[in-house]
């Protein structure tokens, strides 16, 4: 089928190249180490009703990045949305966009993604033979690339493309759904990482993170938390979010 016939590639429905995005690959990283521990809203758990007010709210509690959770149906089984509410949340801000692609063909889609406004973009080891080319392709249009990898895969697995991320994303449940129980047994594999990264590469975990929980993943060398349901299922996004900022100075 050519471009111009192809329902998902015509250029009637790719994303504007207008929304490039707000910041480059350094300077996403500038920011995202000088904010370090990092709190990322995950929007998956906000009011879409309300998507601006939601972003307003997290901005004035503090964050520096928002975490955009892009669901498929089938590498999980759940859907949520697609380039649409990433140029949207775009519009709105110009914090940095963590893209996480919990898709089954994410070749075909990271650089839509970051045309669409996305300044980091995170693609499961899951879902692709080789996630080496699509981490490169991340990179050459302009965002920062990550790999994430499920609580059942071994770290042996993403070990010969580390050299092709910024970052990792170590989940703490199965992908899918917000509100789910934090997996102790991944903080193993986030120790191991930590040995095994340069020291500016940075690891995020996301699924479970609270009040409970942020402390150990710090510990373990986490600096990039994903937090849905700990602020906005909680009645004040600047407390909740101060409070696991703290918790992950602390590192307990
Ligand atoms: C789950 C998503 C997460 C989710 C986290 O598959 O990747 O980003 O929103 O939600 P909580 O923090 O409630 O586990
Ligand atoms: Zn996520």
């Amino acid at each position: 089928m050519s471009a111009a016939l192809c329902p998902v590639i015509s250029e009637n429905c790719r994303p504007s190249m207008s929304h490039l995005p707000a910041m480059n690959r350094s300077s996403t990283f500038v920011v995202l180490r000088a904010d370090s521990p990092v709190i990322l809203p995950s929007l998956l758990l906000c009011d879409f009703g309300n998507l601006e007010r939601e972003i307003r709210a997290v901005e004035a509690a503090g964050a520096k990045t928002l975490h955009l959770d892009i669901m498929d149906g089938h590498f999980v089984p759940n859907i949520t949305y697609g380039f649409t509410i990433v140029e949207a949340a775009r519009r709105i801000t110009d914090l940095a966009l963590d893209v996480h692609l919990m898709i089954a063909n994410p070749a075909r889609y990271a650089v839509q993604f970051v045309e669409a406004g996305a300044s980091l973009i995170t693609i499961h080891a899951e879902a692709v033979d080789d996630p080496r080319p699509i981490l490169d392709d991340i990179r050459a249009a302009g965002a920062a690339a990550g790999l994430a990898f499920n609580p059942p895969t071994p770290v042996s697995a993403i070990e010969p493309v580390l050299d092709a991320c910024d970052y990792v994303l170590a989940m703490t449940v199965m992908p899918g759904y917000g509100g789910q129980k934090f997996t102790e047994s991944v903080l193993e594999k986030v120790r191991l990482l930590r040995e095994m990264l340069p020291p500016d590469a940075m690891i995020e975990v996301d699924g479970g993170i609270n009040d409970d929980t942020i402390a150990r993943a710090a510990a373990a060398g986490a600096e990039m938390f994903v937090v849905g349901s700990g602020i906005f299922k909680t009645p004040d996004y600047a407390v909740s979010m101060n409070k696991l900022r703290q918790l992950a100075q602390q590192k307990k």
